[in-house]
């Protein structure tokens, strides 16, 4: 059984569908990339994913149950989405990446070594007390992916989280997503519009495009060989992002 299973997905907003008939599934431990142009419903699918927009059709199945119909409590806790532009809550680095924690009623003692964790993790070592907005925009980029990886989820969904980065604040970023994959066996979800690092860190790929999911295949392949000539479009850097 796949950890997630999206099954003839729709959604409108009005009359428009900005997901149209999307099916996709993911199995436990694996990395997907999401590509696409601006605009082809990345980010939405992601939020239906974590439950953030309703589907107006189709199913979307976490371990089988459809989460709109099961334990909605528990699978909301099972995934985390990491946002395409993170804004830092008002306080310290400490208490940012500890919040959510704190609402999950873990120990103090768990909090702390979670926290000293993910900041060496993260190359943020000793910024524990920094006021969390006055850091870069690599750093709360950074900051924004402990805060989810403490959470430990099941299913870790990253919206662009290296749209905004310079190279070396991208080279860490992409670093702790691959060893968060690796170590604690997480499934991830990447939207991109990056075929680079689908292909550094993806062993399969989609191509959405206005809504729908064109297809999707090993990383590899979806490059050699692509099936539709609007993905071969999109991978020889002709259509507009
Ligand atoms: N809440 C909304 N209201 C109106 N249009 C929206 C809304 N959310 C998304 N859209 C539109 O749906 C399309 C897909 O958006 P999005 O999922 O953000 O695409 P992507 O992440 O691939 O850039 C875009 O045309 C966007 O403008
Ligand atoms: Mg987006």
């Amino acid at each position: 059984m796949s950890l997630l299973s999206v099954r003839g997905v729709t959604r409108r907003i009005g009359r428009r569908a900005i997901l149209n008939d999307v099916s996709l599934d993911v199995d436990r431990g694996e990395m997907i990339a999401v590509l696409g142009p601006s605009g082809s419903g990345k980010t939405t699918l992601l939020r239906v994913i974590n439950m953030l927009d309703r589907p107006d059709a189709g199913t979307v199945l976490f371990r089988g149950q459809d989460i709109w119909a099961g334990n909605e409590e528990e699978t909301r806790r099972s995934m985390v989405m990491m946002f395409q532009k993170p804004v830092p809550f008002s306080m310290s680095v400490y208490d940012n990446i500890a919040y959510g924690m704190k609402l999950r009623k873990m120990s103090k003692q768990e909090i702390s070594a979670a926290v000293e964790e993910a900041l060496k993790l993260l190359d943020m070592a000793g910024k524990e007390s920094q006021y969390a907005r006055s850091l870069s925009g690599g750093e709360a980029q950074r900051l924004a992916f402990a805060r989810a990886y403490v959470l430990k989820p099941d299913l870790l969904l990253l919206d662009e989280p290296t749209a905004n980065l310079d190279p070396a604040n991208a080279g860490i970023m992409e670093r702790v997503i691959r060893e968060t994959s690796r170590r604690l066996g997480t499934t991830v979800i990447l939207v991109t519009h990056d075929m680079y690092q689908a292909r550094r860190l993806a062993s399969r790929s989609a191509f959405m495009l206005d809504g729908e999911l064109i297809e999707m295949k090993p990383t590899a392949e979806l490059f050699s060989s692509p099936d539709d000539p609007r993905t071969a479009r999109f991978i020889k850097g002709e259509l507009i992002y």
